[in-house]
């Protein structure tokens, strides 16, 4: 009885983090799984190894403008047009801001 009595408590706190309102994790998550469809090519936190430019260390603004720009054909490329045609600004967003949380030393000059 006394056990079961002193697991009680953290069992309710762990139900409490994981009832969807307190759950931070879900668009992490799907920022998380959009992203990793650029690591193919960028590399996987987004540091190339080829020739591919590199994408982390970017700002998320730069990314979110460069995205934008590839998908609205502003931005000439070869590939990058094709690969954001499909997604929507909110998921620009999300995906910005996913790499844009990988770098250790921000470079916020570089654009
Ligand atoms: C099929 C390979 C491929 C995939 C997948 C891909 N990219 Fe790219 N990316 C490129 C290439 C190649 C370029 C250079 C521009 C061009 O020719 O399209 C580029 C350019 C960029 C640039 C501009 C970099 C600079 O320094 O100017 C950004 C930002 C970028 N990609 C972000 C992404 C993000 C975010 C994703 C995932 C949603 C992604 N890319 C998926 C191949 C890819």
């Amino acid at each position: 009885m006394k056990t079961v009595s002193g697991i009680a408590p953290l069992v309710v706190v762990v139900c409490v983090l994981m009832y969807p309102p307190f759950a931070q994790s879900d668009e992490l998550s799907r920022a998380a799984m959009l992203s990793y469809t650029c690591a193919g090519c960028h590399g996987t936190d987004g540091v190339s190894p080829g020739s591919i430019p590199s994408i982390a260390c970017k700002s998320p603004e730069t990314i979110e403008t460069a995205l934008k720009e590839y998908r609205d054909g502003k931005r000439f490329s070869t590939v990058m047009g094709r690969h954001v045609k499909g997604y929507t600004d909110q998921e620009i967003q999300l995906i910005a801001g996913f790499f844009g949380t990988y770098c250790k030393e921000p470079d916020r000059t570089k654009k």
